[in-house]
């Protein structure tokens, strides 16, 4: 199973998206079966390292994101993975709009995971301090919700 978290820079909410979810899956016992990616829609940040408001208030829940560096989305990721989350709604639209005919993936806003249908992870990036803790309390709660459903999607599989 593999599942690409997608926002606007991919140095601020994909990255900690990645992040968790990663340590969560550890939590589940189901690192090794779960592949995960981020990357952004936009270009201005490939090759950088996460926003450090970002890699801190990540640190101080226990999760390094020191090894990230942003990428574009590209055409192959469609292929490539079987969950394709963005972000907000304009993460969403592009997704949609890039996406070719025949890719099989989910794509969908990574929100609904958290039972939040509809609502974004809001950008933090013009923002002040509150908004990248509340980027990770949001992003907390929907990765508990997608390792639910692809624990699942896992256990459906070998039925
Ligand atoms: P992200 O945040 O999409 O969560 O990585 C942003 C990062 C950079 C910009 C916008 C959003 N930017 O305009 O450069």
């Amino acid at each position: 199973m593999r599942v690409l978290f997608v926002c606007l820079g991919n140095i601020c909410r994909s990255p900690t998206a990645e992040g968790v979810f990663r340590r969560e899956l550890e939590s589940a016992g189901l690192a090794h079966r779960v592949e995960v990616d981020s990357c952004g829609i936009g270009d201005w940040h490939v090759g950088n390292p996460p926003d450090p408001r970002s890699a801190e208030a990540a640190r101080r829940r226990g999760i390094d994101l020191s090894e990230v560096r942003a990428r574009q989305l590209s055409a192959e990721d469609f292929h490539r993975f079987d969950y394709l989350l963005a972000m907000d709604h304009d993460n969403l639209a592009a997704l949609r709009q890039q996406c070719p005919e025949a890719c099989q993936a989910h794509i969908g806003l990574f929100l609904d995971f958290a039972g939040q249908v509809d609502r974004p992870v809001p950008d933090p990036y013009y923002g002040g301090e509150r908004g990248f803790e509340e980027v990770l309390d949001l992003i907390e709660s929907a990765s508990r919700g997608l390792v639910e459903d692809i624990t699942r999607r896992l256990e459906g599989a070998r039925h």
